[in-house]
C-alpha cells in the first residue's frame, strides 16, 4: 500500500483534497509519451506548449518520448478579468520557429471552456501544419464553451478549481507535485 503523498508545508493549511497522486500523474504521462512515439513513429512532430502551465507536463513527458520531437512555445494573455471567458485573447510570444508541413501537437495542462484552445489552434492551423492534434493531462468536459476534438487525454476532472502540476491560484501553487483542491475560504478570501 502506497503511502498518501507529502504536502509541502507552505500549502497545508490550504489544500482541500488531493484529488490526482504524483504517482498517478507519472504512470498517465508515461503511457501518453509511449502512445506519442508509437503515433507519430518517423513524423518528427513538434510539440507546442501554452505557457506557462504546461511546462511541467511537457518536462515529463519530453522524457517518455523515444522519437525525435522539437518543442516550441506560445505565450497568450486575455485582455482583462472582464474578457477571461470571452475569447479575446493576444498573442504574447509566438512560436519560433515556422510549422508549416510539420506535424503539430498542442499540449495542454488542462482545457477547461475550451477558449484559450480554439484561439491557439485558429492561430495555427493558418501556418499550413502537416496535422494538427491536441492533448491535455486534465480535462473539464462540463465547463466546455468551444468543441474542441482531443487527441489525449489524461484524466477528466468535475467542474472544481484545481491547483498543483503548473496549475496555479494566483500565481501560488504551481510547484505541487498533485493536483488538488483548495480549502473554500482560501478561495473566498482572494
Ligand atoms: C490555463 C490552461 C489553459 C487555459 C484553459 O491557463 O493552461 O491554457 O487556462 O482554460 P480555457 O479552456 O478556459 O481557455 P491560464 O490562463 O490559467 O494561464 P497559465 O497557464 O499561465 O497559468
Amino acid at each position: 500500500m502506497t503511502s498518501p503523498p507529502s504536502i509541502p508545508s507552505f500549502a497545508q493549511a490550504d489544500i482541500a483534497r488531493i484529488l490526482i497522486t504524483p504517482d498517478e500523474i507519472q504512470a498517465k504521462i508515461a503511457a501518453w509519451g509511449e502512445a506519442i512515439s508509437r503515433d507519430y513513429a518517423g513524423l518528427s512532430p513538434v510539440l507546442v506548449g501554452i505557457l506557462k502551465g504546461s511546462v511541467f507536463v511537457l518536462a515529463d513527458l519530453l522524457r517518455h518520448i523515444t522519437i525525435p520531437v522539437r518543442l516550441d512555445f506560445i505565450a497568450i494573455s486575455s485582455y482583462g478579468p472582464q474578457t477571461r471567458h470571452s475569447g479575446v485573447v493576444r498573442l504574447l510570444k509566438d512560436l519560433d520557429h515556422s510549422i508549416e508541413g510539420c506535424h503539430v501537437l498542442v499540449v495542454e495542462d488542462i482545457i477547461d471552456t475550451g477558449l484559450t484552445l480554439s484561439y491557439v489552434l485558429r492561430q495555427l492551423r493558418q501556418r499550413r501544419p502537416a496535422s494538427l492534434a491536441v492533448g491535455t493531462l486534465l480535462n473539464k468536459p462540463v465547463r466546455r464553451l468551444v468543441d474542441i476534438p482531443l487527441r489525449y487525454v489524461g484524466f477528466e476532472l468535475p467542474d472544481e478549481f484545481v491547483v498543483g502540476y503548473g496549475l496555479d491560484f494566483r500565481g501560488r501553487y504551481r510547484n505541487l507535485p498533485f493536483i488538488a483542491t483548495l480549502r473554500p475560504e482560501i478561495l473566498l478570501a482572494a
